[in-house]
């Protein structure tokens, strides 16, 4: 079962850290996301130990849980920041994060974005298209700003091993330039004469259930930085997995060990978002109905497809537990949410004992790519999120439940 030091069990109850999720869900109802920022902390360390020798710059990838709680929690303890858009560079520049922390990543920058991200002086932009380029330079001359970090984000062509969902180092995919391409850019570099080609970047996918894509993307990077003197730096995305308690996944250390020797010499970023915050999380959600159709028990709760796309999205297996636990027999089941929607099953053949109404259950493993990926579909108010402070003892909220009235604010009537 995927709990750990900071998720587990006492006297039969589920705890984050020294708070009772019961307690939590009694005072903030349900569906209610939960985060250890004690075990934030301690993936974040774990990531900087596995790395060390290297002196990574870990920018947390925000796209994962972008909560400002979570962006100030990683920034206080020096970590720089991963953003995909402007939305997301202005919240780390709300948490604290100066420009220079902060990664722009992204395949379909808008000039304005562009624009934000420059006048904020963002420290790097990963580029992806060769008209990104001339969009970067011109606007960065008319701001009168110089030698902008550029990291041209190398599609290495390899499939990674994961949910084809979610990876993104194939040719097929959108991301990335051909070797070929950033080849071309780098002989011609003195085109952009605003722009300093310093940086190659990689990522090919996320939860990557072994490391061999990233072995060989990341030795492809480094051979094309070798050509090119100007490039000291070798951003080699995120993608390490969590443990989602389903399937053996390879450690940080196993990443490390893979990477470290192929990068020596060069300045190291990573950009890890999962890893880090996956599981930190679990959403918290109560037993409304239950219904026996077609032989199968269906535990019909109120949290649903709307605050966990997941288990829809990429047919994502999340561990789900009762909040207090106590009869040990078993029986499977299935947890469904109330929206109108077939596919709106949070799991299947679940594990569980005999539930009554009003039960509460945890679905685990949610601090990546939950609450971040949530909707308003059938006007459902976003989720509240708490987080526990890295004492482990204390609580507070990170976002209100959604009101009705704010999901009509940007609606005119
Ligand atoms: N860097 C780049 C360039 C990325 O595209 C991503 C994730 C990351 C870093 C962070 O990857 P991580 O360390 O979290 O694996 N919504 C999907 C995951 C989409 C990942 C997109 N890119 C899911 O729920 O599985």
């Amino acid at each position: 079962m995927s709990l750990n030091t900071s998720i587990e069990y006492r006297d039969e109850q589920l705890y984050v850290d020294d708070i009772s999720a019961d307690d939590i869900a009694t005072h903030m109802g349900t569906p209610t996301y939960v985060y250890s920022l004690k075990r934030v902390l301690d993936n974040y360390r774990r990531i900087q130990d596995a790395f060390a020798t290297v002196k990574p710059h870990v920018h947390y990838s925000a796209k994962a849980n972008a909560n400002i709680q979570i962006l100030k929690t990683l920034l206080s303890v020096g970590a720089g920041i991963d953003c995909v858009s402007a939305g997301e560079i202005f919240k780390a520049l709300k948490g604290g994060a100066k420009g220079e922390q902060i990664v722009f990543a992204g395949v379909g920058k808008t000039p304005d974005e562009i624009k934000f991200a420059l006048e904020n002086g963002v420290g790097w932009f990963n580029v992806e298209n060769i008209a990104e380029l001339d969009y970067i330079n011109r606007i960065a001359k008319s701001l009168g700003r110089r030698e902008v970090n550029i990291a041209l984000r190398l599609n290495p062509e390899v499939t990674a091993n994961t949910h084809p969902n979610i990876a993104t180092g194939h040719g097929a995919a959108k991301f990335g330039l051909t070797e070929k391409a950033i080849l071309h850019v780098l002989d011609n570099m003195s085109d952009w004469a605003n722009l300093a080609f310093t940086g190659i970047h990689v990522h090919v996918g996320s939860q990557l259930h072994d490391t061999n894509a990233t072995q060989k993307g990341v030795q492809t990077a480094r051979d094309i930085a070798d050509r090119y003197e100007s490039i000291t730096t070798l951003n080699i995305g995120g993608g390490m997995p969590t443990d989602y308690g389903t399937a053996n996944v390879p450690s940080v250390d196993a990443f490390a060990e893979t990477v470290m020797p192929l990068v020596e010499g060069y300045d190291i970023i990573l950009e890890p978002g999962r890893s880090i915050i996956g599981d930190a999380g679990i959403l918290i959600t109560e037993v409304l109905y239950i219904k026996q159709q077609a032989g199968e028990t269906f535990y019909i709760v109120d949290g649903s497809m709307t605050e966990l796309i997941r288990p829809m999205l990429y047919d994502a297996t999340h561990q789900i537990v009762p909040v207090k636990q106590g009869k040990t027999e078993t029986h499977s089941a299935q947890v469904v949410g109330p929206v109108c929607e077939t596919t709106d099953v949070l799991g299947r053949n679940v594990a569980l004992p005999q539930l009554q109404i009003g039960d509460r259950l945890a679905i685990l493993t949610v601090g990546a790519y939950g609450a971040v990926m949530a909707s308003n579909y059938n006007a459902r108010p976003l989720p509240a999120e708490i987080v526990i402070a890295p004492e482990g003892n204390s609580w507070h909220i990170a976002r209100k439940r959604q009101s009705y009235e704010n999901l009509l604010r940007d609606e005119l009537e």
